[in-house]
């Protein structure tokens, strides 16, 4: 049994669909490739993907886990995990949605106390908005990835969040500015985001690692940064994956 505490990394965003979902698989990936034992937990509630990307039909998710806790009915933590490989464990979002809303964001602190003893990295999976569950998630939560693209709302969003994060000193936060999704429909560089926000992004992939068939790779369940082929043909973005994996792992703490 593993006795240190395991690292807590939630992947949000201050817009939908920037990737954060693919980010949180990607280092999945990268942290089962160096050994790591890895929990993802899927908290985007309303619209979860992790399950759905992974082919993974679970039995129990996050909302039977705190139902449980909730009625003494719990007895132990593995009735809860879907396995995706040996080194990738998931909590799934829940598969009902009606129970999404059920949830009590008391239990967050008590579940993450609980995987922290068995896991090495916790990788949390969340929506955009600013609601109690994410607030929650956040505040116990070791290192924050922010995950921004070029897109004009995104970055004035990130500017507000930048200025927020200030004002409480707190700085356990990175950015991951991802061109990867739209290809050639982006008018700033790096060097413009950098300079809008006033502060330099920390990783940067770039729209050569834009997958045009990445669907084929979804409906196969894959986890692009353990496929061969990707490793391959996309050396550059799985070496910053792998900073980022690693970077994120010493962290910032407040
Ligand atoms: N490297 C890539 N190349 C091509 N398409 C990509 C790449 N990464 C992600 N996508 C696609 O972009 C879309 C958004 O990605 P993803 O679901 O990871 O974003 P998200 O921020 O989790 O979205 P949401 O806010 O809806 O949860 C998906 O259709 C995904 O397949
Ligand atoms: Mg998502």
């Amino acid at each position: 049994m593993k006795l240190s505490k395991a690292k807590i990394i939630a992947v949000t965003s201050v817009k939908g669909g920037v990737g954060k979902t693919t980010t949180v698989l990607n280092l999945a990936g990268i942290y089962a490739s160096n050994d790591k034992k890895v929990l993802i937990l899927d908290m985007d509630l309303y619209s979860s993907a992790i399950s759905v990307m992974l082919n993974l039909d679970p039995t129990n998710d996050i909302y039977t886990l705190t139902d449980d806790l909730n009625n003494n009915r719990f007895s132990e933590l593995d009735d809860y995990i879907t396995k995706y490989n040996k080194n990738i464990d998931v909590i799934a979002a829940p598969k009902d949605i009606r129970m999404s809303s059920r949830i009590s964001c008391s239990y967050i602190p008590v579940i993450l106390s609980k995987v922290s003893l068995i896991y090495d990295v916790i990788l949390i999976d969340t929506n955009h908005f600013m609601n109690e569950i994410n607030l929650t998630l956040l505040e116990n939560s070791d290192s924050i990835l922010y995950v921004v693209t070029n897109n004009p709302i995104d970055l004035k969003n990130m500017r507000s969040m930048i200025s927020i994060y200030k004002d409480m000193e707190k700085t356990n936060y990175s950015i991951l500015l991802n061109e990867s999704i739209f290809k050639g429909r982006h008018i700033y560089t790096k060097n413009d985001v950098n300079k809008f926000l006033k502060r330099d992004v920390d990783y940067y992939i770039s729209d050569r690692f834009n997958i045009k068939d990445i669907d084929k790779y979804i409906s196969n369940g894959v986890i692009l940064t353990l496929d061969k082929k990707i490793k391959i043909t996309y050396k550059k973005a799985i070496s910053t994956y792998k900073y980022m994996a690693d970077s994120l792992l010493l962290g910032k703490e407040d």
